[in-house]
């Protein structure tokens, strides 16, 4: 059953709400047979599936490609659509692009860091909204670990609240001291979702290729649950011998 932002906002503080990402049919035809409540189509497409250097290069085509092919293999679970780098430039465009998402198969989207006029603007088009704050890989520098500093605490806690208060009904905390995430989470309403931000938010989200070990760099903050990697070339040798010895077909 698809939940709904009410169900999200209810889970506060409950049981963990569980989310992946994913970007083709298949991969979310298993995870919602697995019974993962959300799926992320996220920009991290871009990196682990396109090959592309950084989340940057992915454009709106990308992420409506991607979000329709999700939805036919999810049809019952809720997506977020990621809002992809520059799609957001003014507030029209914002509402234009976010249009654009919920027409591809997502239920809600994504903005990293704080866009409060889009976010406002695209939450009373009747358009739920899910923020990102911590490291934001669209405008990073690097993908270390950001509250380090005095500076950049008081600037997440501004940053949180004024991303909840323009109405999200969910925010990804991402890549931040535990201690901080907890303190974030702790200072809003919505519940909090977390990756590489130890485990006091309300739920975490992992990139699918990170978790299935399918790639060849994960951040350290991941967790391999397979090596589907090895999988795949293990697959492709004993194809590769089959037809070489004729044993196939
Ligand atoms: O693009 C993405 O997959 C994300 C997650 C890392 C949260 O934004």
């Amino acid at each position: 059953m698809k939940l709904s932002t009410k169900d999200f906002i209810a889970r506060k503080g409950q049981t963990p709400i569980t989310m992946l990402t994913a970007y083709t049919t298949p991969i979310a035809k298993c995870l919602e047979n697995a019974g993962i409540e959300i799926i992320l189509v996220g920009d991290s497409l871009g990196m682990v599936e396109m090959g592309f250097e950084s989340t940057q290069q992915v454009t709106m085509e990308h992420m409506e490609y991607h979000i329709g092919a999700v939805r036919r293999g999810a049809p019952n679970t809720h997506i977020i659509g990621d809002m992809p780098y520059k799609s957001t430039q003014n507030i029209e465009m914002a509402i234009t692009n976010a249009k654009r998402l919920i027409d591809a198969g997502a239920d809600s989207v994504k903005i990293e860091g704080p866009e409060v006029e889009n976010i406002k603007a695209i939450v009373n088009m009747g358009i739920a909204v899910v923020g990102h704050t911590g490291l934001t890989p669209q405008t990073a520098k690097n993908f270390k670990q950001v509250g380090n500093t005095q500076e950049d605490v008081a600037r997440l806690k501004q940053d949180t609240q004024s991303i909840c208060n323009a109405g999200v009904f969910m925010l990804v905390i991402e890549h931040t001291k535990p201690s901080l995430a907890s303190e974030l989470s702790a200072s809003v309403t919505v519940p909090t979702i977390g990756i590489g931000a130890g485990n006091e938010c309300d739920g975490q989200v992992l990139v699918i290729n990170d978790a299935a070990g399918l790639g060849d760099y994960w951040p350290p903050f991941t967790k391999q649950y397979a090596q589907v990697s090895e999988i795949y070339a293990d697959v492709a040798k004993q194809f590769k011998q089959d037809v070489e010895t004729k044993q196939f077909p």
